[in-house]
């Protein structure tokens, strides 16, 4: 059953961050309507969407520059056909917190 985690400090990073639980890593983007997580790991092959580049609420593979929906983790654009997994995200007292 999935459990919030502690990941971040919501001060330490401005629009990307990264937190690892167990051998799952996790990209946190922070969007103008507020923090969003999903795998950090694209659905394509092995790339992380953390260092790819944000568009709007959209974020591009770096690798083969499939487009994933921050937001919903649904795949917009090709080579990727599966969307990535999405992660319940909030912050209190200055503490991320990510559902997982
Ligand atoms: S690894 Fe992400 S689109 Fe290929």
């Amino acid at each position: 059953m999935a459990q919030w985690r502690e990941a971040v400090r919501e001060e330490s990073f401005s629009r990307t961050t990264t937190f690892r639980h167990r051998r799952k890593s996790i990209a946190i983007f922070r969007l103008e309507d507020g923090l969003f997580a999903i795998d950090n790991v694209c659905s394509h092959e092995y790339s992380e969407l953390s260092e790819g580049m944000v568009v709007g609420g959209d974020v591009y593979c770096p690798k083969h520059g499939s487009r994933f929906d921050i937001r919903t983790g649904a795949v917009k654009d090709y080579p990727a056909t599966r969307p990535v997994k999405t992660y319940e995200v909030k912050v209190e007292d200055g503490v991320v917190y990510v559902k997982v």
